[in-house]
């Protein structure tokens, strides 16, 4: 890169990083409680973090898995959110989840009334054509102005390259065990399609009705209105010092991860 353009690259960063700190600062003073920053966990799955003050909305139910959850012994080591997830509801942390179909709307929120949305390995298992633009807006509708949205989802052309180059066991971390014996055609197929994820179980495929690439998420987004994107390549990188903190993304060794701002 240009010397001249990683200096625009990181003035633009300066400049978001700005407007989101106003945001939170607002916040703080207006409302002088974090608890009370509206931070929606959309398509949250199993995923809830374990910090006060997120509503996680899902269509399946997850009372089965908080009541797991909470009867794991405390020094057993699980999955790092898990562990997170179970010392938090024991101290009584909320866990406030709430069972709604993502591609009804959210007319329970209104309009410039959201501060965070995470959207985590979501949007891939929404029609492409019809559902997702719609959805995507309606994050657009809910966020305040200076709010933001987290999304990831598997990168087409990531795992395309990876399959070219004979490379599909850089992903194996994080997927089951039967991920490591099959071929490359097979580990290929398992992520495009969706049915190798941890929650794909005999009564429970996760399947993938679209895979983006950076550019037809670039036109997703800007079609709603966002206008800055910013993409990360690991977790723990944001513009907002909430999401910095309080979010874990999941499948990062496979997916595009960003950050767009209202
Ligand atoms: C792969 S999981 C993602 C879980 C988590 N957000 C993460 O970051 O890993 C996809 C989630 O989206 C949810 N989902 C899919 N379609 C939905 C819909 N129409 N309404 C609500 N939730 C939906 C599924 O139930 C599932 O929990």
């Amino acid at each position: 890169m240009s010397e001249y353009n990683e200096l625009l690259q990181k003035s633009i960063f300066k400049n978001i990083q700005s407007m989101v700190v106003e945001c939170n600062q607002n916040n703080k003073s207006n409302q002088n409680n974090q608890n009370e920053i509206v931070k929606l966990n959309i398509g949250c799955g199993p995923c809830m973090f374990a910090h006060d003050g997120w509503t996680n909305y899902d269509h399946a139910n997850f009372d089965q898995f908080i009541n797991f959850i909470k009867t794991l012994p405390s020094d057993a080591k699980s999955l790092k959110f898990m562990e997170e997830l179970r010392d938090y509801a024991k101290a009584g942390g909320e866990l406030k989840i709430i069972p709604h179909d993502l591609t009804k709307g959210f007319p329970q929120h209104s309009d410039n009334s959201v501060h965070l949305i995470y959207l985590g390995q979501v949007i891939e298992h929404i029609n492409p054509i019809f559902k997702a633009p719609e959805l995507i807006k309606e994050c657009y509708r809910m966020l305040k102005p200076g709010g933001v949205m987290r999304l990831t989802t598997p990168d087409l052309d990531l795992l395309v390259h990876a399959y070219i180059n004979g490379e599909m066991d850089k992903f194996a971390c994080e997927q089951p065990d039967f991920y490591k014996d099959r071929d490359p055609s097979a580990q290929l197929a398992m992520l495009m399609y969706g049915s190798s994820g941890a929650s794909c179980v005999f009564n429970n495929y996760e399947g993938h009705m679209f895979l983006y690439t950076k550019t037809s998420m670039n036109k997703l987004l800007k079609d709603a209105g966002f206008e800055k994107i910013i993409y990360y390549n690991k977790t723990g990188e944001s513009v907002s010092e909430v999401l910095k903190k309080e979010v874990l993304d999941f499948g990062m060794t496979h997916s595009l991860c960003l950050e767009v701002i209202k």
